[in-house]
């Protein structure tokens, strides 16, 4: 992984010898404020970020992708944007930006910046602009900005729902002092909606794509790429009862939705979203290196993401509906085999995921035992709450089950350590605007987003220097300390090691899956290349075929699987 390069416009020292590097990648999501705090003001920093590149490369990743760093209010930690090209002075500066970006390219590290276009910040000077200019004004024009129903325009223009709860539309104050007109906002009221029907707002973007790909950036993971275009007029829509708010409510997958663009809800999905991605895709095939755009693209079924990833637009979108499979056999077959056909059918290849900094961390999310949806988290309330050792045991099962699948894998920082999620977190500490805009009936994604711990001796377990910590970490977490885990051969970070190793050596990211039967219904069993793997998601122990093991998510597997466990073994 060792490399020289120093031009920060190369993508990397692997160039050469991977084109294309993103179809089977390894991509580590680096949520900045829980990662590492250099300067102990409790929350982590770009300068962290650059003191811990060497326990990345030692983990094994091809590229980190970082939620947003940019100047903000820090309403929705960050996805709240003020300004796209500047570095927000709770992160550092772009210096640190620079500097980080270099040192990540000397170690063979690419690095993924977020790009948050459906929405800025309320605090962007393009909304301040937006609500001094008036009504009719092109300032206003930027954004979505609407006269009310009722006698004196006193209702919402149409019966949107925020996807952080609540009505999607504020009303605004005018010059004169009187109520106004309305802005959209899908999400938090600090978060209005840009009108990507306007010109003038796609230009802008092209600008700010360019100026991170100066600077070097190996691509964008695009926020909310499913919901930049709304339908014309803004009709009214109550989506299905039992749809899930995905993502702390970033959420679509709406059960139902045929994939038709006339059934997409009015804000979600639409036709219009894939002449932008078009542009942008024009934009970063200029510069040199392979440049990527993934997609945030919560939408269903899987045929319908594959159209985010035409040849001419973007290289990856992310795969939710993998991400919302429970951990049982033939679902699993079943999400797998449809994301194979989906994205091969464009000629994409299939990205895997478990984790983010939107939902239950699978830690513990694969063992909860009621009904949980996207978005609402887990709280001491909630109903089902795990057992931490069998989320553990599931959570180590089910990442190696991913690991082997051809494609690229996203992992979250925490999950190579095997993290739960933070149920006991204290009411008054929790900050997801879904709390607040809930009343407290949705606990959000606090629980997921807490500093992650690297040394168990130090106070908040390394995270910086000192005690402080924006979320306050539970003290049972010593044990899942980075240097507790550091060269224990059963711990979690080491499985990553060895599967991000094997993997490589494997070439499983660029394999073939070919399914193996025979074991039962509880089983998945596949060949690839030439390693085979071995799922059990039941609870009843399966013989295991001749192969030396090669790596076992439940330590000591030899000739039979126990429940809730993978193993890959080489193939005689
Ligand atoms: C998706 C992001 O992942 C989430 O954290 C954010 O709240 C919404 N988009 C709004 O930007
Ligand atoms: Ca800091």
């Amino acid at each position: 992984m060792a490399g020289t390069v120093t031009d920060p416009t190369a993508a990397g020292p692997t160039d050469a010898t991977a084109p294309e590097w993103w179809r089977t990648a390894v991509i580590y999501q680096i949520y900045p404020r829980s990662f590492s705090d250099a300067n102990g003001d409790g929350i982590g920093d770009l300068a962290g970020i650059t003191r811990r590149l060497p326990a990345l490369a030692d983990l094994g990743i091809d590229a980190i992708w970082l939620s947003p760093f940019y100047p903000s209010p820090q309403r929705d930690a960050g996805y709240d944007v003020a300004d796209y090209c500047g570095v927000d002075p709770l992160f550092g500066t772009l210096d640190d930006f620079d500097r980080m970006l270099s040192e990540a390219h000397a170690r063979g590290i690419r690095v993924i910046v977020d790009l948050v276009p459906n929405h800025t910040s309320s605090a962007h000077p393009w909304f301040e602009a937006a609500l001094a200019a008036g009504p009719g004004s092109v300032e206003r024009a930027r954004y979505i900005f609407r006269d009310g129903r009722g006698e004196n325009g006193e209702l919402p223009p149409n019966n949107w729902q925020s996807v952080f709860d609540g009505p999607a539309w504020t009303r605004v104050t005018e010059e004169d002092g009187q109520p106004g007109q309305w802005y959209l906002h899908l999400f938090d009221s600090s978060q209005p909606d840009l009108d990507w029907e306007n010109p003038w707002v796609r230009e802008q973007f092209q600008g700010i794509l360019r100026f991170w790909l100066d600077r070097g950036v190996d691509g964008f993971r695009v926020d909310v790429a499913h919901g930049m275009i709304k339908a014309p007029g803004l009709p009214d829509y109550t989506p299905p009862a039992e749809a899930g708010s995905m993502g702390g409510g970033t959420a679509t997958l709406e059960p139902g939705m045929s994939g038709e663009p006339e059934d997409a809800p009015p804000y979600w999905g639409q036709e219009g979203v894939h002449e932008i991605f078009r542009e942008w895709r024009r934009v970063l095939d200029e510069y040199p290196g392979e440049r990527i755009l993934a997609a945030e693209a919560w939408v269903e079924p899987l045929a319908k993401v594959a159209k985010w990833v035409r040849p001419d637009e973007m290289h990856q979108s992310f795969n939710f509906p993998y991400l919302e499979t429970p951990w049982q056999a033939k679902p699993l077959r079943q999400v797998i085999d449809e994301s194979l056909a989906a994205f091969s059918s464009v000629g994409a290849p299939s990205t895997w995921v478990l984790s983010n900094h939107d939902v239950v961390r699978h830690g513990s999310r694969l063992a909860v035992t009621a009904d949980n949806l996207q978005g609402h988290g887990l709280g001491p309330r909630s109903k089902g709450l795990p057992d931490p050792e069998v989320g553990l045991r599931r959570a180590r099962a089910a990442s190696a089950l991913m690991l082997a699948l051809p494609g690229s894998s996203y992992i979250y920082q925490g999950e190579e350590l095997g993290l739960p999620e933070v149920i006991h977190l204290p009411d008054e500490a929790r900050q997801d605007p879904t709390w607040f805009r809930s009343n407290g009936e949705r606990y959000g994604r606090d629980g997921s987003r807490v500093p992650i711990p690297w040394e168990a001796d130090a106070p908040s377990y390394g995270f910086g220097p000192g005690s402080a910590s924006w979320l306050p970490q539970p003290e049972e977490w010593a044990t899942f300390a980075r240097d507790a885990e550091d060269g224990e051969p059963d711990s979690t970070l080491e499985l990553y090691k060895l599967a991000l190793r094997l993997r490589r050596e494997h070439g499983l990211g660029a394999g073939t899956l070919h399914w193996l039967d025979g074991f039962g219904d509880d089983v998945l069993a596949f060949q690839n290349g030439d390693v085979t793997v071995v799922a059990n998601t039941g609870e009843a122990s399966v013989a295991l075929p001749e192969g030396e093991v090669l790596l076992s998510s439940a330590p000591g597997t030899h000739r039979t699987l126990p429940g809730d466990t993978t193993v890959w073994l080489a193939r005689r």
